[in-house]
């Protein structure tokens, strides 16, 4: 069969090595990885092997053109020991919703969730159980083809490596607005999850953080006023009691964790408002006292909080003691994910033994 996965275990297994008290995000990754060619117009030869180098050409299409799209999810574990996955088919939907607009392949939805479902299965002692850790899942696809020419590749390799996480951010951010710089325009790739749009946040990235900030604060492309996300997270506002987050426009990534956000506080009863916001609204908001909290939202953040904005000469400082629905809404997140609190929305996805490899 085609779609079988076939598994190569490691000889001996890493893990001993690595401190889960104290685990740096994006860098320890766990022993095994996925992968899957697509070739002749189909995806093939599905197999879990150790962690290894890649080795690819020089002339490899995604090296030059940046034919590159990835996922960030979460595996958590219950108090039972049963792997849980946050919303797996809305990263499966994503990715291909990356893919269709970078023209690659889709991944079928069933392959997706079985290939992350089998590599957590397997790396299920790789799950962190510590408070504000998990197991990151990172599945991405990207050119095989070998060509020194702009034109889409007619291969691809898709990818899934694990990896134990703490929290991404460990304090509060510091964000500057920046009109300098733009991340997405409509009609550009601003909605894909594509690696172009993360290597285009590094300058100003740099640039924020050699004055002191941890990010940027994205403006809109055409007026430079409507904000948009933050370089590695969507962003909401809490202004005199009402959440507002901005509309995603097609220049905005349609973030998972913001949809749930969403969903929760509409059913713990608070409004979100999700409209267009410009810098000016948020400072005439702060100037007259009614700016609460930033924060913002992403599967690899969950939910930080924002101390800082600055943007030109204005710097809004937030006060922590009023950082409430924030805390409220990121507990919640947790211990949905966690499986200490009952999913009413068929999010949390176990992940029961009695799931074969096939
Ligand atoms: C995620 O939140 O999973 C992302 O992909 C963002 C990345 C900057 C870590």
């Amino acid at each position: 069969m085609k779609d079988t996965i076939n598994i190569t275990q490691v000889k001996e297994s890493r893990i001993g090595s690595v401190d889960f008290d104290n685990i740096p995000f994006g860098k320890i990754l766990s022993d095994h990885m996925f992968i899957a060619d697509f070739k002749d117009g189909e995806w093939q030869d599905l197999r879990i092997v150790p962690v290894e180098n890649l080795s690819l050409n020089p002339a490899n299409m995604a090296l030059h053109y940046g034919q590159s799209i990835f996922e960030g999810m979460k595996a958590s574990i219950n108090s039972e020991g049963v792997p849980l996955l946050f919303r797996p088919e809305m990263h499966a939907k994503r990715m291909n919703a990356s893919a269709s607009r970078m023209c690659m392949p889709t991944i079928p939805e069933e392959m997706f969730i079985r290939a992350v479902t089998e590599i957590v299965k397997l790396e299920k002692n790789w799950i962190p159980t510590k408070v504000g850790s998990a197991l990151y899942i990172r599945p991405f696809m990207f050119a095989m083809d070998e060509f020194i020419g702009v034109a889409p590749s007619a291969t691809f390799r898709f990818i899934i490596l694990t990896l134990p996480v703490g929290p991404y951010y460990n304090k509060p951010v510091k964000l500057l607005a920046d009109e300098r710089f733009v991340r997405a325009a409509k009609g550009g790739v601003g909605e894909a999850k594509t690696a172009g749009n993360y290597a285009a946040s590094m300058l100003p990235m740099k640039m924020a953080r050699e004055n002191g900030y941890d990010q940027i604060l994205w403006l809109d492309a055409r007026y430079r006023k409507f904000l948009q996300e933050v370089g590695t997270m969507n962003i909401f506002f809490v202004i005199d009691g009402k959440v507002v987050t901005p509309l995603t426009d097609g220049a905005i990534l349609k973030g998972i964790t913001r949809d749930s956000i969403i969903t929760l506080l509409g059913d713990m009863g608070y409004e979100v408002d999700i409209r267009p916001i410009t810098i000016d609204e948020l400072i005439d908001a702060y100037d007259a006292g009614m700016l609460q909290e930033v924060f913002g939202s992403g599967t690899a953040a969950v939910i930080s909080n924002v101390s800082t904005i600055k943007y030109k000469d204005k710097v809004i400082e937030l006060d922590e003691s009023n950082f409430v629905l924030s805390q409220m809404i990121k507990e919640k997140i947790n211990l949905l994910r966690n499986g200490t609190i009952e999913d009413p929305y068929g999010w949390v996805v176990p992940i029961e033994e009695s799931v074969s490899v096939s």
